[in-house]
């Protein structure tokens, strides 16, 4: 939601932000600008759009600056136009934000009543005048920035450039992501790696509350009292290839292919065949916590909540504990039954997701012990968890996320294996069933990718299609979920996930002859249920494009188009099923000519509520 960039150093300023803003255009993509210094003075180019509006209004144009700060924008407060457009500049400050100030109205009257002019529609804008206020009372930059932050409520990532003062960038952070690399005489802020992986691995991670100063001399941290604190600099095993296309149309299509690397990375190390069992290095329950736990909470917002849904049916299948699955937004508006004796498990790619965030904290404050399952290193969520497993997927840009789900459900996989081994519900010859066939996963995923052909004709055949349906049961039926999600997020076709057995109940009467139904049909013990509901579809004359089991040469008279998954165990079914479904949204997206790495209205990464 909105990402940010800042650049102190010897190179071009213009060029660096401009590169960075594009490996975060997956946060947003309404609008975009930058604050450079030019002879002396910030000037500040901005423009409503996607990126390259802005890379057109700048067109030859030079800076002579050193340092500069950028945007780009997935509006909140205020329409996307070239006025709410960040940087906001009030007097000498330029500012750019991530967040959203929930006390911004009632400062903006206290502002306009000492004489300060408005010209957008944001809460960032207030931040410029509310620090060029203290900055005009005669206080230093980094002491007007933090009385400015002591008066704002809510949430922020920000860069902060003073004209007049070119060695002085400030970065300040409360509850939106913000990273510090540490180049060589350079210094960068952004609101994640990507963007500054070509310079530098070494990052800062900053902690809420904390305000940076960035000079060319170096950078100085600061607490909430103001006092300088020490922090660790952490090395990034990501590279700057890693958020490339590498000759892929998309992102996306890059991301898809990649999934049986993100899943060996995934899986890497944390098997142990001989015990039938799982190594999860950042889990370390205290053996009290497994003999008293009672029930397990899981919680994500969108694909990673469909991770979690499938992650009820492996837990509850491995351990015989009850799980529930629920999303960030909901579970803490209820007052949550959550206790001590309880996991809550957040899942995550960004780590960032307010929401999902919001909920940790909550099962936190009720005294569950907390796992965050996340991707992006050192993220808030990641952080704030009790204990922490990463999905080792690499960078993921496109908005729609691939490789991160498939990677998920290898960790909640590896996840319920541990737990049932430990509960003494999985005997180590289970486990070791389980192992042997995980580890044959990124093979059959490999063939799974080689549907990627017949899956564009399929999508080509029904691209004239308003409406799809997606059906499938069981643990299945998370996936039906997903691959109707990816279909809207990028294609804008309407499309549902039901319940196989469901379906009766209303969906059916959707159905006619224009109406393709995507049906999950692989072997398992509801597979006959899954037929009947194949039958009820054609007997309205709907259109059915079923993914069947391998050794399954009957259901080909059944429908019209069939997609074939290797046979492997029910419980790992899900992420062979998912690549044609990825494909399937991928196709229909790029064949309608849509932005299928940005989708619109989308952002990757919502941090706010
Ligand atoms: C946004 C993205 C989705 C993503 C969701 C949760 O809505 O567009 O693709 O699934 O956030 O993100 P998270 O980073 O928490 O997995």
């Amino acid at each position: 939601m909105c990402g940010i960039v800042g650049y102190i150093g010897h190179r071009e300023t213009a060029k660096v932000l401009i590169e960075g803003l594009k490996r975060l255009e997956y946060r947003g993509y309404d609008s975009a600008g930058i604050a450079i210094f030019h002879q002396g003075k910030v000037e500040i180019r901005r423009k409503e759009g996607k990126l390259s509006k802005l890379e057109e209004l700048i067109g030859g144009e030079t800076f002579d600056g050193k340092v500069g700060i950028g945007h780009t924008r997935w509006a909140t407060h205020g329409r996307p136009s070239d006025e709410n457009a960040h940087p906001h500049k009030a007097g000498r400050v330029a500012v750019v934000h991530n967040g959203i100030i929930e006390n911004y109205l009632s400062l903006k009257e206290i502002l306009k009543s000492k004489g300060h002019v408005f010209t957008s529609e944001t809460d960032t804008e207030i931040i410029s005048h509310l620090i060029d206020e203290f900055a005009q009372e005669g206080y230093s930059p980094l002491e007007a920035v933090r009385i400015a932050l002591d008066q704002i409520k809510g949430s922020y990532a920000l860069g902060i450039l003073f004209e007049g003062d070119e060695e002085c960038l400030i970065a300040a952070r409360k509850e939106s992501p913000l990273v510090i690399g540490l180049g060589d005489k350079e210094y960068f802020i952004a609101s994640d790696v990507p963007p500054v992986l070509p310079y530098t691995r070494d990052f800062i991670f900053m902690d809420d509350g904390e305000v940076a100063l960035l000079s060319s001399k170096g950078v100085k941290v600061f607490n909430t009292k103001g006092e300088e604190v020490s922090k660790e600099p952490k090395r990034v095993n990501w590279n700057s290839l890693m958020a490339e296309k590498g000759g892929y149309k998309h992102f996306m299509l890059k991301e898809i292919f990649e999934q049986p690397r993100a899943v060996i990375d995934t899986i890497r190390g944390r098997l142990s065949k001989e015990k039938g069992d799982a190594v999860l290095e950042g889990v370390r329950f205290a053996p009290t916590v497994l003999e008293n736990m009672r029930r397990i909470n899981l919680i994500a917002c969108g694909t990673s909540y469909h991770a979690a849904l499938v992650g009820k049916f492996l837990i509850e299948a491995f351990c015989r504990i009850p799980v529930d699955a629920d999303i960030g937004s909901e579970f803490r508006y209820r007052n949550p039954i959550i206790g001590k004796n309880d996991l809550f498990v957040a899942i995550s790619q960004s780590g960032e997701t307010a929401d999902t965030l919001a909920a940790l904290r909550e099962a936190r404050r009720k005294g569950a012990t907390t796992l965050a399952i996340c991707n992006v290193v050192e993220s808030s969520l990641a952080r704030e968890a009790d204990h922490v497993i990463y999905t080792h997927a690499g960078p993921e840009i496109g908005v729609a996320s691939t490789k991160t789900f498939s990677t998920q459900l290898v960790i909640l996989f590896l996840l319920a294996l541990r737990m049932g081994r430990a509960l003494g519900v999985l005997s180590c010859e289970g486990g070791k069933t389980l192992i042997e066939e995980l580890v044959r996963i990124p093979h059959l995923m490999e063939e799974m990718l080689k549907t990627s052909s017949q899956v564009a004709k399929i999508a080509r055949k029904y691209l004239q299609a308003r409406d799809f349906l997606y059906l499938g049961r069981g643990i299945n039926y998370p996936i039906a979920l997903e691959g109707a999600l990816k279909l809207k997020e990028i294609s804008y076709v309407h499309a549902e996930g039901y319940p196989a057995g469901e379906m009766k109940h209303g969906p059916i009467a959707l159905i006619d002859r224009e109406m393709p139904v995507v049906v999950l049909a692989t072997q398992n013990d509801v597979y006959e249920k899954v037929i009947s509901n194949i039958e009820e579809v054609k007997a309205r004359e709907g259109k059915i494009i079923a993914l069947a089991s391998t050794s399954d040469r009957e259901i080909v008279q059944k429908v019209d188009d069939v997609i074939f998954i290797p046979e492997t165990l029910p419980s790992l079914t899900p992420i062979l099923l998912t690549i044609p479904l990825q494909l399937l949204a991928y196709y229909t997206a790029d064949f309608k000519g849509t932005d299928v790495d940005q989708p619109r209205n989308l952002a990757k990464s919502v941090t706010v509520e």
